[in-house]
């Protein structure tokens, strides 16, 4: 008895061991800054099938249910974000800023190039940023005092410059004069990241693009019917996962540089493009029985039930039978299904080195 006794002492204290390196991970707050990827509900655009699997009703995110931040709320044990721009909200957990049709730059930028009336909003990382510290009083108090808070906090600052680079492409402009784009929306992508940290950031996640190639509004809008402009193990589109790639190289690289300027400050890379890429190459490792290229809620039938003019809520639309065979939500945005093998892959690895968390208690 007494053996037995030991025995599940032995195994609590085991248990105790294993959970405790996860409180080394217990940040005081969460913020998140981003576009459509990650907008909880700032903009509340959508109704119903959106947000139907989660939340049984559209809360402005552009899914099915919860996203990726989402996930990384949850599992690190805080509320669901609540979006920076309800009034009513306590943010001590954190906020986010994110914004549907966010882009990178700002409005000047786009008039210069003659683009400024491809641009839904203006909700650059700059007035993002700008919105953050205008809360900061009300949720940390005097400078000194956030300091300390937002030093143990956690930042994820992206997905960021998607709608930059296709308010352009929309614009019909070509990929070259849209490559163009890159070194500017690093460049600011950074700047952010800067600006947080000068305001006691210390500890920050930055999302790369994901392959837009891989999306079935480029695979639709952007179709040739040349099998050499397609990835042969994937059918993504060559070119503009090309331009994701570019992205993704020249914002790490930045980040290298912020790391050896700010050698105090955890700044980590995460990776949407490999995972979502894994994706197309195998899809059935996941589930994904339907493939990664069709869309879940749609009305255009064809090789990706995509139709720019006939989308996920407009007449006519129908929503696949089981919407976790599904990687793609409505052509643009991926399915709950998806962005929880995501978040799995930021908080416990392998595409956030080191992961999130690191005490690999997966639920
Ligand atoms: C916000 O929530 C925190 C606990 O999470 C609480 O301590 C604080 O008093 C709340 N603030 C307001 C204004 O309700
Ligand atoms: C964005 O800001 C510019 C300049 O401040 C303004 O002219 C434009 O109308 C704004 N656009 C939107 C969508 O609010
Ligand atoms: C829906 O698809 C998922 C993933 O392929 C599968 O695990 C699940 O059993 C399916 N559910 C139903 C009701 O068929």
């Amino acid at each position: 008895m007494e053996n037995l006794a030991l025995f599940f002492f032995f195994i609590l204290l085991l248990l105790s061991a294993f959970l405790l390196p996860s409180s080394s991970h217990q940040y005081n707050a969460l913020f998140n800054f981003g576009d459509s990827m990650s907008d909880t509900g700032n903009v509340r655009i959508g109704r119903l099938p959106y947000g139907m699997t989660f939340f049984g009703r559209a809360t402005g995110r552009c899914s099915d249910g919860r996203l990726v931040i989402d996930f990384i709320a949850q599992d690190l044990g805080f509320p669901l974000l609540p979006p920076s721009n309800e009034r009513e909200s306590n943010f001590s957990k954190g906020a986010n800023f994110a914004w549907v049709a966010a882009t990178v730059l700002g409005f000047d930028f786009f008039n210069e190039r003659g683009l400024s009336k491809g641009l839904w909003v203006n909700a650059s990382i700059y007035i993002q940023v700008d919105r953050f510290e205008k809360l900061l009083p009300s949720i940390c108090g005097s400078t000194q005092d956030c300091k300390d808070f937002l030093g143990k906090s956690l930042f994820v600052v992206g997905e960021f410059g998607g709608n930059d680079y296709s308010t352009a492409l929309f614009f019909g402009r070509s990929v070259d004069e849209v490559t163009t784009f890159v070194p500017h929306v690093v460049r600011a992508i950074s700047d952010g990241v800067e600006r947080l940290i000068g305001l006691g950031a210390a500890d920050i996640i930055v999302p790369g693009l994901l392959p837009v190639g891989c999306f079935p509004l480029y695979l639709s809008n952007y179709h040739t019917p040349d099998p050499q402009d397609y990835g042969p193990r994937t059918g993504c589109s060559r070119r503009y996962n090309a331009l994701s790639w570019l992205h993704n190289t020249q914002l790490r690289r930045t980040l290298d540089d912020l790391r050896r300027k700010n050698p105090a400050i955890s700044i980590r890379y995460a990776d949407y493009y490999s995972q979502i890429f894994d994706f197309a190459i195998n899809p059935l490792k996941y589930g994904f029985t339907a493939g990664a290229l069709r869309t879940c809620c749609g009305n255009g039938g064809g090789l990706y039930n995509y139709d720019q003019g006939r989308r996920c809520n407009d007449k006519g639309f129908t929503v696949c039978e089981n919407i976790s065979t599904h990687v793609n939500w409505d052509g643009i945005h991926m399915t709950e299904a998806a962005h929880r093998v995501i978040a799995n892959g930021w908080l416990y690895g392998p595409y956030v080195d080191p992961p999130i968390l690191t005490a690999s208690l997966k639920s």
